[in-house]
């Protein structure tokens, strides 16, 4: 064994001769000197030799250890000088890696999501190409009304006589879960809708809603207002309030636009932050649920008016348009 001491450090010292590198120092020093590593199975050796000649071999593997270890601090002492004088402090810090993070529009459907899903409500999903029934005709929007009308939506290629055009709005999940889910049921749904406006400080062709649905026995609008009145609570914070205004959709009736007060560096503002109702019960007819036994309130909310009034962002333009240095100064 003392020979096998000998012949390791003779191995060692001949292949850290040739290490020319940091990646290769390493190897060397996990081989030789790791926790697996050849010295380390020698000195487990060590309990199987005759027990007279234990102290004396104790001692030499001892001795190979200090002298493998002496040589790797050398070595490596050596490559940093040799950087060293080449110009490289290795004191010197790194390069920053740049970290990304969260999108504002992201974070804040993050955020309203989370409030409804603590009052119960699931998250369900649609497609941003939809065809005219779950946009227009089942939302109680018929043929010839001018929502409908070209100008005012995204149409695509026809696909199989399908009329197919990007969505203008969420509603259509709602007509999604009325089909495909059994009831009761309470959903809310995010994502994508789009229109033709021109682009400015207020309008672009793409935006994000959050639409809610909830389908029982005698729900009502006082479910509905206070709904609206815990997300406010929950997302704004207590002293929040809610006001509903008279107004007009095709699918839900009463109809009402949603205003919410929050207090937004240091002041109390009206935000209106978007629509609701009692859902049609043509609506519900459509999708084959008797209006007579099953009543929904319904809301749609403008997600980039959320983050916009709460951050202080006054043009729509800058949330899409990806500037870092815009982007970083959220979260
Ligand atoms: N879909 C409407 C829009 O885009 C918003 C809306 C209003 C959604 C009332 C609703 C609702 O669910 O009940 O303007």
């Amino acid at each position: 064994m003392i020979d096998a001491c000998a012949t390791l450090e003779r191995i060692a010292l001949a292949e850290l001769a040739s290490a020319t590198d940091a990646a290769s120092l390493e190897a060397w020093r996990v081989r030789f000197l790791g926790a697996n590593g050849e010295l380390r199975a020698l000195m487990n050796r060590l309990k199987d030799a005759p027990k007279d000649q234990k102290p004396a071999l104790g001692k030499r593997l001892n001795e190979s250890k200090v002298a493998l270890e002496g040589a790797h601090v050398a070595r490596r002492e050596a490559f940093e000088s040799a950087m060293a004088t080449a110009g490289i402090d290795l004191t010197e810090p790194g390069l920053p890696v740049g970290l990304g993070r969260r999108h504002p529009i992201s974070r804040t459907i993050d955020g309203i999501v989370d409030a409804f899903r603590v009052m119960g409500f699931s998250v369900v999903d649609g497609p941003e190409v939809e065809d005219e029934w779950h946009n227009f005709t089942a939302l109680n929007i018929p043929p010839g009304h001018p929502a409908r009308e070209r100008t005012d939506n995204f149409f695509m290629p026809t696909v199989d006589g399908v009329v197919r055009l990007l969505r203008t709005q969420t509603s259509t999940v709602q007509i999604r879960a009325l089909e495909t889910m059994p009831l009761p049921l309470k959903v809310v749904a995010v994502g994508r809708v789009y229109r033709p406006d021109t682009h400015d400080a207020t309008h672009y062709s793409m935006f994000h809603q959050v639409e809610g649905l909830s389908v029982d026995r005698g729900v009502s609008m006082a479910d509905l207002k206070t709904t609206l009145l815990q997300f406010a609570h929950a997302y704004f914070g207590e002293d929040a309030e809610v006001r509903m205004r008279p107004s007009f959709f095709p699918f839900t009736e009463p109809s009402a636009e949603v205003d919410m007060k929050m207090h937004i560096k240091g002041q109390w503002q009206w935000v209106e932050i978007g629509g609701c109702g009692m859902v049609d019960p043509a609506v519900l007819q459509a999708v084959g649920i008797d209006p007579e036994e099953w009543t929904g309130f319904a809301f749609g909310l403008g997600v980039e008016r959320i983050a916009m009034r709460k951050h202080g962002i006054s043009d729509i333009r800058w949330l899409f348009e990806n500037d870092a240095r815009f982007l970083r100064q959220f979260g």
